[in-house]
């Protein structure tokens, strides 16, 4: 069924992070970018995730995207999916962006995310399971995001009335506070019981597809399973519900320590391996494996979802895993375009076919 397969043909960066002006061109299959340490390796695979995005996982503030001692930076890609050709742009200043869709301005990131798939896969997602909350929560607002324009705009409305409520926290007055904040918390539980729902949803397609990938990856040795931690009811209006209730019985601990205690912000996705919580219970190995099946599951959930392969960034990940992980990696990603960053290529891993590309100091080497 799945024939499209997006890609990017080639990638601009002007005045982005350590590259001054430089083009890349990749081909549709493997691409094998190489070069020293801090050479601008995970800059360009930051760049190609921005340009699908919008956003980057390294930073808070977009101005740090600018190189050094410059006002702007300038991203381009021209990219190729079922709809044909799409450009995207992106314009970087101190404290502004604009966003271009083949030429045409987006005012808001939801519009921009969705043209291009992408799943970033870098040493830091290695450490999906065992690391805090935060990383599990970040993988699903942004994987949904690019599949569901509703739950992007949900969770950033949700985010918006969730920092008013905890700057209204803050306050003095306790009486004031008490009582302006059930106004919030009908909107924020709105809101809310949406993302729920949307995640939920959304693991109960991932966990299958997850623990496919796991078994191809331990020859079927151990079990996946991924679920919400919390359990909500089911329906939207129930969890709306209920979260209403949360909230008002959490409100003297609210006040106390100034941030809003509950909602899906605070939320876990549980990671079962053989029926056990994978966290505190599996070696690092075995989470490495386990990340890494989430990341391809990933990979199938966007092939669902939209009918089209992701583009898949393998940004310095290759030398974290064993060789036979490595293996089953670069045959499972055949079929879809791939750009991996790595400082020493292994040829007989990679085939004759891959792109090469090298860079040294901003500069593609020629
Ligand atoms: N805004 C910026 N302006 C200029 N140089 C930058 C900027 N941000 C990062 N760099 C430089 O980019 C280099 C790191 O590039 P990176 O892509 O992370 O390296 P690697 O090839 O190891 O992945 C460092 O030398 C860093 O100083
Ligand atoms: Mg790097």
């Amino acid at each position: 069924m799945i024939s499209a397969k997006m890609n990017i043909k080639t990638l601009t960066l002007r005045n982005f992070r350590n590259y001054e002006n430089e083009t890349f061109a990749f081909g549709e299959g493997l691409n094998v970018l190489t070069g020293k340490n801090a050479q601008g390796k995970t800059n360009c695979a930051e760049a190609v995730f921005y340009l699908c995005t919008g956003s980057s996982l390294r930073i808070r503030h977009d101005r740090q995207l600018i190189r050094h001692g410059q006002s702007s930076a300038y991203l381009r890609a021209e990219a190729g999916s079922r709809f044909g050709t799409v450009v995207l742009e992106a314009e970087i200043y101190d404290n502004r962006r604009e966003l271009r869709v083949n030429g045409v301005r987006v005012a808001r990131a939801a519009d921009f995310l969705g043209n291009m798939n992408s799943v970033f896969f870098s040493p830091g997602e290695l450490r999906l399971i065992q690391d805090g909350p935060d990383e599990r929560r970040r993988f699903l607002n942004l994987s949904i995001s690019q599949t569901s324009r509703p739950y992007c705009v949900a969770l950033q409305r949700y985010q918006k009335i969730l920092d008013q409520r905890n700057n209204l926290l803050k306050e003095r007055d306790a009486a004031l506070v008490l009582e302006t904040l059930p106004v919030w918390d009908e909107q924020l539980a709105a809101y809310a019981a949406r993302i729920v729902k949307a995640r939920r949803e959304y693991l109960a397609k991932l966990s299958p597809l997850a623990a496919e990938a796991h078994a191809y990856l331990t020859d079927g040795a151990e079990t996946l399973a991924l679920s919400a931690e919390r359990a909500y009811p089911e329906s939207e209006e129930e969890i709306r519900k209920k979260l209403v209730r949360e909230l008002a019985d959490a409100y003297e601990r609210d006040l106390r320590l100034g941030f809003t205690t509950v909602g899906p912000h605070r939320d876990d996705v549980k990671v079962m391996l053989d029926g056990e919580d994978a966290r505190g219970y599996a070696s690092q190995g075995q989470t490495r494996t386990a990340a890494l099946a989430m990341k391809l599951a990933e990979v199938e959930i966007f092939k669902l979802l939209s009918g089209e392969t992701p583009v898949l960034i393998l940004d310095d990940v290759m030398s974290e895993l064993d060789l036979p992980r490595r293996k089953k990696l670069v045959e499972k990603v055949k079929g879809l375009q791939c750009i991996l960053t790595c400082t020493h290529a292994e040829r007989a891993l990679y085939g004759k076919e891959c792109v090469k590309l090298t860079v040294r100091g901003g500069r593609l080497v020629p």
